[in-house]
């Protein structure tokens, strides 16, 4: 079944790119449309109505667009708003949550640390999934201020190792053996948590899963594109420079209001 339309992705900001790359790999002939809303970021420390109504209006853009399946890149936007959106738009949604599953299943100390944002912690649909894993300890840290120094460009730096320390050192004490990156913008911190973490510790985050559930949804239902060498492209509400330097080469990145 073909259908040639785009995907749009969204997220708070220029996290969300870390999920954009799994599908751009694993769907490469795919037409992607992604949405930076930095000017709100961070999404995490706002209300759940608030997160609600950004992510109706992130929606109203991408479907302008027309987009034919909706990507929510963010897991504090998804674990807060999946269920709205997804009763307000006839458009399929898909999105990312914490990966605490496979974190819980593969440990072998019974102890898992979780990195998110307080928004994404405290959401009702996050909470009922630790509780599915009653005999695994799941160590939650909220990663106060992580987001603003990713999207302020300063991924290296001290400030940045100085707060991973102290959201990792005391997981490291605890004995936990995953490390679940319950937020989009983390994978970028990777090489920085490595510093910090001992080799034992498996660091895992759900963008390859996000990319799989998305190529099924295109082959089971909402279609494939025909087209080859779609050119991606990406819109930010703010100075597009940051975003620029994460992607990392020259896609289009066009700056708007929205
Ligand atoms: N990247 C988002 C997430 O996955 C949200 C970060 C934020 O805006 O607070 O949770």
């Amino acid at each position: 079944m073909d259908n040639n339309k785009p995907i749009g992705i969204f997220d708070s900001g220029i996290g969300g790119t870390s999920i954009w790359r799994e599908i751009y790999h694993l769907l490469p002939d795919e037409k992607t449309i992604y949405l930076a809303d930095s000017k709100n970021a961070p999404y995490g420390q706002k209300t759940k109505n608030e997160i609600i109504a950004l992510c109706i209006k992130n929606t109203d853009f991408l479907l302008q667009m027309d987009c034919k399946l909706i990507v929510v890149a963010c897991n504090t936007a998804t674990t807060n708003a999946i269920k709205e959106l997804r009763a307000k738009y006839k458009v399929p949604f898909i999105g990312i949550e914490p990966a605490i599953k496979p974190a819980a299943l593969n440990s072998k100390t019974q102890k898992i640390g979780i990195l998110a944002t307080q928004g994404t912690l405290i959401s009702e649909l996050f909470n009922k999934t630790a509780d599915k894993f009653q005999t695994t300890k799941i160590l939650e840290q909220v990663g106060h201020g992580l987001v603003q120094l990713i999207e302020g460009g300063k991924i290296n730096s001290p400030e940045m190792t100085e707060l991973l320390n102290s959201y990792l050192q005391p997981m490291i004490q605890a004995d936990i053996d995953y490390l679940v990156l319950g937020c989009s913008h983390y994978p970028y911190l990777i090489p920085q948590i490595k510093k910090i973490l001992p080799d034992h510790i498996h660091i895992i985050d759900s963008g390859q899963a996000v990319a799989r559930q998305t190529q099924n949804l295109l082959n089971n239902k909402v279609g494939v594109s025909s087209l080859k060498n779609n050119n991606p492209v990406f819109y930010t509400n703010t100075n597009p420079a940051v975003l620029k330097e994460i992607l990392g080469t020259t896609y289009d990145v066009i700056q708007k209001d929205f």
